[in-house]
């Protein structure tokens, strides 16, 4: 696997997309100027993070596999951490707590050509040796927050990409939630609806118990809150 490794760039997504890469690829870098998250939010990206993206590329991709992408990204940052000695749990759908702090978050592109997906660019912010300011202290961490001490960044980044060659399954994935069973929090909006959360489908959508219903909802739809 080509393995780019870059100082600065605003995106690694970005970088992969502008690129036209006609090979799986993985491109790394030690700052973003303009990391980017989920629903259009900003990921702040300073030094001393993990920030990577890997170019996938699909031949006869079965769309309803889609979620496989995700779990096989969370669940490779999940064993890295453990590798490390951490104890990480999943917040559906994409990102990876430890401590009850967000550690690492996961934006996932797809590019569909005549209705198939054909690549996915899967980005992943891992906080290592960075430290936050302002609100996001109270609900980010890093292994260096959590671990007490200092970690080699090129020895997390070999790791993680050497799970990331790997395929998991959605009971991996389950194995890293230890909040089913519990009352959470749906966000859609300004709408809020309390449920308990039940299951995560094998095709992704959360399963919650809310008045007497069972319902499926996406991550396109909805946002979790753990309380
Ligand atoms: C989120 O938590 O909402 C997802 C964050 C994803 C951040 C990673 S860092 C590498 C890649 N490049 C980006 O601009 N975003 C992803």
């Amino acid at each position: 696997m080509k393995i780019i490794e870059l100082e600065e760039v605003d995106s690694t997504n970005d970088y992969i997309k502008r690129s036209d890469f006609q090979e799986e690829v993985i491109v790394t870098a030690a700052r973003q100027t303009g990391g980017r998250g989920t629903k259009g939010r900003s990921f702040i990206s300073d030094e001393g993070g993990l920030y990577l993206s890997a170019l996938r590329l699909h031949k006869n991709f079965d769309s309803s596999k889609t979620f496989s992408i995700m779990i096989d990204s969370c669940v490779a940052v999940c064993r890295t951490l453990e590798k490390f000695g951490f104890e990480p749990k999943v917040k559906w759908p994409n990102d990876v707590l430890v401590g009850g702090r967000k550690i690492c978050g996961t934006l996932i592109e797809n590019r569909l050509s005549s209705g198939h997906m054909c690549r996915s660019i899967v980005g992943i912010g891992l906080n290592v040796n960075n430290s936050f300011t302002g609100e996001l202290q109270g609900i980010a961490t890093s292994m260096r927050l959590q671990g007490g001490r200092a970690f080699d960044l090129s020895k997390v980044r070999g790791v993680l990409i050497e799970n990331l060659s790997r395929t998991f399954t959605v009971e991996d994935y389950k194995r890293y939630i230890d909040w089913f069973g519990r009352e959470i929090v749906l966000v859609k909006g300004e709408e809020r609806l309390t449920a308990i959360a039940v299951d995560v489908d094998p095709s992704g959508r959360l399963v919650v118990r809310a008045g007497g219903n069972i319902l499926h909802v996406s991550s396109g739809e909805v946002s979790l809150r753990l309380v």
